[in-house]
């Protein structure tokens, strides 16, 4: 019985070559008209990051991390030669927070910021007076006009803090700094991606493209000037290259003709803090994997095939299913699946049957394997706009789906070789080491040298 259901599903969340190749084309033409005009759908922003770095980028530098699952600072020393040291503190933001006013959420990245330096001032790391260079990762959709300055488009992943979108994240985050005279300048505003793209570059010079898989998806690449007709105006030469936050997971937001919606994708949508933005993202990212799942729980739950004559309440409040949990039903080594049993039990105080957690774990495939397919078209969409498939290229890749999710990598591949055929096998993706921090930190060098060069 449980086998009849899991087919309807099946055809829901797979997707074929055929369908994938459809996407990419699509994909590649939302990719072209961003970086044609101002305001559409997936912004391809100008990042005012130029070229790549050289690896010989050096010096002390401070990192500030918002956007991912945690708030981290970092102190970054660039040793020349793509070599690095760097250590961190890390600080969980509450739901909370990510709806109270914008100023006060900057406040405390200055709070943290400054309990972080002032306990390396107490060790003699960071000599007292000194004012170091501050790299600033802010990982949701900003326009830039320059490297040091960025207009919230609008938040993602949740988020909400008023009187932000549409303000300067730079000049909000400075004040907050001064307020609390904390020793720092902002010198570069990045994304994660653009962050990550530099310093998988920094490490690994054959890197084309980076990605970014965790509660967000996105991705950056380098593009020509010349090639970005929306900046034309700039009189920057058109051979310099300019790397860009492509911001994807908007694609196919609000008109959704492309991508394959089932009803779980359009409650989670409906129902979100921002009905019909981000429509790529929210197949994909860790944020809305695990609701997904649950929604489909929830629907053989209200038909009567699961959990009978049990209180289903836990598992009926919205978002209460982690994404974690799939990586981990994927992953149980036993026979008995004991892990989904925990699960189940712990978390939720429902008894599971053999079969039923068998369906678990497959549905957990179904989601997430859909989920790698949909990022490969992305990466292909990329790939084969600069032409990169012959001689193949190197795609760095971060955050908690990429890392942790079993087999995430190994699908994207997949995906890849579904799309391209034989020389999909040409494209890579490996695990990139911490962009928001080693790479914030080299675009915060490498700004300093171009304002040195009087760029
Ligand atoms: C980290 C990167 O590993 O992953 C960050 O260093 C990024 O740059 C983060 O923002 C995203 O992952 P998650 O899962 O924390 O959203
Ligand atoms: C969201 C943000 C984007 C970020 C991504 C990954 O899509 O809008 O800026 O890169 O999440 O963190």
């Amino acid at each position: 019985k449980m086998a009849d259901h899991l087919r309807k599903y099946e055809a829901l969340f797979t997707l074929t070559p055929q369908r994938m190749r459809m996407i990419v084309e699509a994909f590649k033409e939302s990719l072209e008209t961003g970086l044609a005009k101002n305001e559409q759908i997936v912004p391809m922003i100008p990042t005012y990051v130029f070229g790549w770095p050289s690896g010989n980028e050096t010096g002390d530098y401070l990192a500030v991390d918002l956007g991912g699952t945690n708030l981290r600072v970092c102190l970054v020393t660039l040793q020349g030669g793509g070599k690095f040291e760097i250590t961190q503190s890390k600080y969980r933001l509450s739901e909370e927070q990510k709806q109270e006013d914008g100023q006060k959420l900057f406040d405390f990245c200055a709070e943290c910021l400054k309990a972080f330096i002032d306990s390396y001032i107490d060790d003699g790391t960071i000599k007292a007076g000194t004012r170091l260079p501050l790299g600033f990762t802010f990982s949701y959709p900003c326009a830039q006009k320059s490297i040091d300055h960025g207009q919230l488009i609008r938040w993602t992943k949740g988020f909400g803090a008023p009187n932000t979108e549409g303000h300067d994240v730079v000049e909000m985050f400075r004040r907050s700094l001064e307020k609390q005279n904390v020793p720092a300048e902002i010198v570069a505003l990045t994304c994660d991606t653009t962050g990550t793209l530099i310093a998988s570059h920094y490490v690994n010079p054959k890197t084309r493209i980076a990605c970014i898989f965790g509660t967000g998806c996105n991705a950056a690449y380098m593009e020509r000037v010349g090639d970005i007709p929306k900046i034309k105006h700039l009189g920057i030469p058109d051979d310099e290259e300019m790397a860009i936050n492509c911001e994807w997971g908007a694609f196919d937001s609000f008109e959704h003709e492309n991508l394959p919606r089932t009803k779980y994708d359009q409650i989670i949508d409906e129902t979100s803090n921002k009905p019909g933005e981000q429509a790529f993202e929210k197949l994909i990212s860790g944020r809305y994997l695990g609701e997904i799942l649950r929604l489909i729980i929830c629907e053989l739950i209200d038909e009567g095939v699961l959990f009978l004559g049990q209180n289903t309440y836990k598992i009926e409040i919205p978002y209460s299913f982690d994404t974690a949990f799939l990586s981990l039903m994927e992953s149980d080594p036993t026979d008995e699946l004991l892990m989904i049993i925990g699960i189940f039990s712990h978390f939720f105080a429902l008894e599971t049957t053999l079969a039923e957690r068998q369906f678990f774990r497959a549905l957990a495939k179904l989601v997430g394997r859909r989920a790698a397919r949909l990022s490969a078209c992305g990466i292909a969409a990329i790939v084969s706009k600069k032409g990169y498939l012959e001689e193949g290229c190197m795609v760095g890749a971060d955050g908690s789906l990429y890392n942790k999710y079993p087999g995430f990598a190994e699908r994207i591949h997949e995906g890849l070789h579904d799309i391209f055929g034989e020389k999909g096998r040409n494209v890579v993706t490996y695990h990139a080491e911490d962009g928001s921090g080693i790479g914030s930190a080299i675009v915060a060098a490498m700004t300093k040298q171009r304002k040195l060069a009087g760029r």
